[in-house]
């Protein structure tokens, strides 16, 4: 039994971007196909539209091929194969999450 204490479980909704480099060309990855951009618009747009969302910067997701890939969670799903144009329907689709 834990007593005197608070503990408080934050379940923020968080949009999670691939940005694993691997600098050889035959072996795909997001990094080299611009996942760390896409982090930094991100983390830039949601700041500024001030959405409830974390943007968390992860090392593959598994789908490197289909890359680059986001993961929304929780219980969000995947985006592949997203460019920095992909920005304004990122956005939409991230302002829904973050108010569903
Ligand atoms: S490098 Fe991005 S999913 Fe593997």
């Amino acid at each position: 039994m834990v007593s005197g204490y608070s503990i408080a479980m934050e379940t923020r909704k968080t949009v999670t971007v691939c940005v694993n480099y691997r600098a050889n060309p035959d072996t795909p990855s997001c990094g080299a196909r611009g996942g760390v951009e896409i982090a930094e618009a991100l983390e830039a747009a949601i700041d500024e539209w001030g959405l409830p969302m974390a943007v968390e910067r992860f090392n593959c997701l598994g789908m490197c091929e289909r890359g680059p890939n986001l993961k929304f969670s929780p219980g969000g799903g995947f985006c592949h194969g997203v460019h920095l144009e992909d920005l304004p329907h990122l956005l939409e689709k991230i302002t829904a999450f973050a108010q569903d």
